[in-house]
């Protein structure tokens, strides 16, 4: 049970990545595959996304996940609130009875580089470089991975990176954890919190709030 980091962010809101190390019958026997993905690496990391919501919680309701038009996975009676991530052989989840929540799981590459200039402003680039010096795309994964947590968080689209979500204070933690406060001005301004945690070659980020 290759369980890769486990945390519980608030009282009753728990996260999980899975190190996805099964074949694809591990899952399929377990979890519901509730629209055809063709592609076997993206069937297999789907599958190990629900799979880990039932991880979190036993009695989670696999079958009644419905899609929004944005592609948000979600409950129509909203018993769990919950979001998923995948990115290569990892896959995260969140879910919590009464908390918000937002996950997102990052392999850092060279990708975040190139579209670099479409999701960070000139202010993130001084924090960042004030915060972590010299880890040029490290930086760049974890605000990254914060806007897609965050886009997850509020779940409706319509969201520039670079103007509805500005990073105003990071703060280093031990553990190679990391939070940092975003100013969130999509609807009435708001400023959260997400967590990072920094692992060699990945990035987790998370949110959750209450309500
Ligand atoms: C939705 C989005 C965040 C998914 O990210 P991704 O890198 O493709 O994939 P991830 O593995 O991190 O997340 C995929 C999961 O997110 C969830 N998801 C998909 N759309 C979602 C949405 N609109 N809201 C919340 N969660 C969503 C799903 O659970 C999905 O997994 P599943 O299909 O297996 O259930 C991404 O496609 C996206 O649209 N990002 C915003 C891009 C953008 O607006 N950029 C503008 C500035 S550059």
């Amino acid at each position: 049970m290759p369980i890769f980091f486990e945390t519980e962010p608030a009282t009753g809101t728990k996260l999980a990545v899975w190190k996805i190390e099964e074949d694809e019958g591990f899952f399929s026997s377990r979890v519901p595959l509730q629209r055809t993905i063709t592609h076997p690496h993206k069937r297999l990391q789907h599958l190990a996304g629900r799979w880990l919501l039932q991880h979190l919680f036993p009695e989670f309701p696999l079958d009644l996940i419905r899609v929004a038009d944005t592609r948000k996975p979600y409950l129509h009676d909203e018993a769990f609130h919950f979001s998923i991530s995948h990115c290569g052989d990892f896959a995260g989840a969140i879910a919590s009875r009464d908390h918000r929540v937002g996950i997102d799981v990052e392999i850092v590459s060279e990708k975040v580089q190139r579209i670099r200039h479409k999701f960070v402003s000139a202010g993130e680039e001084q924090a960042l470089d004030a915060a972590l010096p010299g880890q040029v795309l490290e930086q760049a994964t974890l605000l990254w991975s914060c806007k897609e947590a965050l886009f997850k968080w509020h779940g409706k689209g319509g969201l520039e990176f670079r103007e509805h979500m500005t990073a105003t204070a990071i703060q280093t933690l031990p553990g190679q954890a990391v939070e940092t406060r975003f100013a969130f001005t999509k609807e009435r301004p708001v400023d959260v919190d997400i967590r990072s945690k920094l692992f060699p070659g990945l990035c987790v980020s998370w949110i959750a709030t209450p309500g």
